[in-house]
This record gives structure tokens, sequence and C-alpha cells, in this order.
């Protein structure tokens, strides 16, 4: 596997790359890898001519400065698990070399920024935006590969896609989920024994809400969400949502023609967590 660290390197490869007729499949991260991570590089070996992983943990999505600073970094376990993947070519830049000034560009998804982690979150999107604006510039993919787990995310990558017609095709890969039900997430290394086994509770309180959608409002599936977690202490939760799959707004009311998305935050200790299920 190759590592580059260099913006201009990287941009060099791939221009090869292009110019011989290879297709490229993408998976950016922010490290701390997990199967889910790996699901996706596998996907993109098997989908295109070689697959390109990035590591970047993008400063500019953190609205919270202690998120950043203790979001895992395991580089060098990274470089491990990739080079027992598929995985050709990883790009790991440094801070200065993707913002070599402080970003000033600011991105407006209208009314996806105004729920969940846009609500939660704000300047989030913005951060995600311009980072896999700045990515898919230099890597150059044919096929970029993004988890089901960050739905909103994706949404919102779909709409910057298609606003500045960047020409490649995106893939929504379900979520991987361990043994027990929870979401892999690069998050769950920082939970405690504890807080991890609670974690299972909020995959627990999605399908719950799953299997009452069929006969329940909206309004009784949010409180028996609310009502399931409260007894686990470690367990706070910030929403639970039921959206339009595709335009991720609110729903009132469960409609046989509509497909729904069950999305759910909530911090687990210090750890946020997020997850969803689509019915
Ligand atoms: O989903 C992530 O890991 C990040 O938000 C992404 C897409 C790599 C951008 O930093």
């Amino acid at each position: 596997m190759q590592i580059i660290t260099s913006l201009r390197d990287i941009k060099e490869q791939t221009e090869k790359l292009r110019s011989s007729g290879k297709t490229i499949g993408f998976v950016p991260t922010m490290g701390a890898l997990h199967q889910g991570h790996l699901t996706l590089l596998e996907t993109a070996a098997e989908q295109n001519d070689l697959s390109i992983c990035s590591i970047f943990v993008n400063p500019t999505q953190f609205n919270n400065a202690e998120d950043f600073k203790l979001y895992p970094r395991i580089l060098e376990n990274d470089i491990e698990a990739l080079k027992k993947s598929r995985c050709a070519m990883l790009f790991a830049p440094s801070v200065a070399d993707m913002y070599p000034e402080t970003l000033q560009l600011k991105f407006d998804f209208g009314e996806l920024e105004t729920v969940m982690e846009g609500k939660f979150r704000p300047g989030h999107f913005t951060g995600v935006a311009a980072i896999v604006s700045k990515l898919f510039h230099a890597v150059r993919p044919h096929k970029a590969y993004f988890g089901q787990k960050d739905l909103q995310q994706y949404a919102v990558i779909n709409r910057l896609v298609t606003d500045l017609s960047f020409d490649l095709e995106l893939v929504c890969h379900p979520i991987i989920r361990e043994a027990d039900g929870l979401a892999m997430s690069s998050r769950n290394r920082r939970l405690s024994e504890e807080q991890r086994e609670q974690a299972t509770q909020l995959y627990k309180a999605l399908q719950l809400a799953s299997g009452l959608s069929k006969a329940h409002t909206v309004a009784e599936v949010k409180e028996a969400v609310s009502k399931h977690l409260q007894p686990f202490a470690a367990i706070k939760l910030e929403y639970f949502e039921v959206a339009d799959v595709n335009s991720l707004q609110p729903l009132a009311e469960f409609d046989a023609s509509d497909r729904v998305a069950l999305c759910i935050a909530a911090y687990v200790g210090e750890v946020r967590l997020i997850d969803n299920v689509i019915i």
C-alpha cells in the first residue's frame, strides 16, 4: 500500500491513474478504522480498479473543541489494518496542507441543516462539505463511499455533488453493526465497559420504534423511545426523530407510502453517538 501525505503528491498520483484509464473508489475517513470502514474499502476495491482511503481528523467539522481533542487518533494501527485490506493507497495529509489558511467559505444546505445533526451541531456540515470537496478535488474518484450511519451527512454530500457538479457517483453503504447491534463507530473506542453495554440500547430503542411504528402515532413512538432509554443512567438522549428518508424533514405521522428514517443521537457518558434505521 502506498502512503501519501501531501496534497501535491496525491494529485499527481491520481492524475496519473486517471490518465491511464484506472477507476478510483474512494473512502474518506477520520481514522480509528473499524470493520465498517474496511467493508467500505472492500466494496470500493471490488467496484473499481483500485481503492483509496483518506485519514484526516478534520478540525472544521467539530463544533466542540473537546470532541476534536479526544477524537481517537491511531494512525499506526490504521496503517496495519489497511495493509491487510484491499486498500491500494492511503492519503493522510496534515492540517496545514489541507487548510493553509483559515476556512472562510460557508455552505448553506437549507432545510437539511435545520434538523437533527445540523441543528445540534451548528457549522458541522460546512466543515464536512469543505473537506469532502477538497478531498474530491485531490483524489478525483469515480465512486465515493459513505456509511448510512451518517445518513444526514450522506444527504448533504449528495446535495454538494449535485450542486457543484462533481463528476462522481456516491454510494451509501448499509450500517455495519457489532454482534449486539451497536452501530460501528470510531467513537465507540472511547466508551467505558459499562457505557459500551448501555450503548446497545440506542439500537434497541430504534428497533422498538420500528415495531411500534406499524400501529402507533409518531408522538407515541417518540414517547416510547424516551421512556425506554430513561432507566439507563449513562444515556442522555439528544434527539429521536422520525424523518422522510430523502429530505430528512420530520414527519408528523407515519404514512405507508413514505420511506421513513428513524434517527437517534445520544450522549453515552461523554461520547456522542448516532444511529438510524430505515423503515
Ligand atoms: O464521516 C466521516 O468520517 C467524516 O465526516 C468525513 C466524511 C471523512 C469528512 O471528514
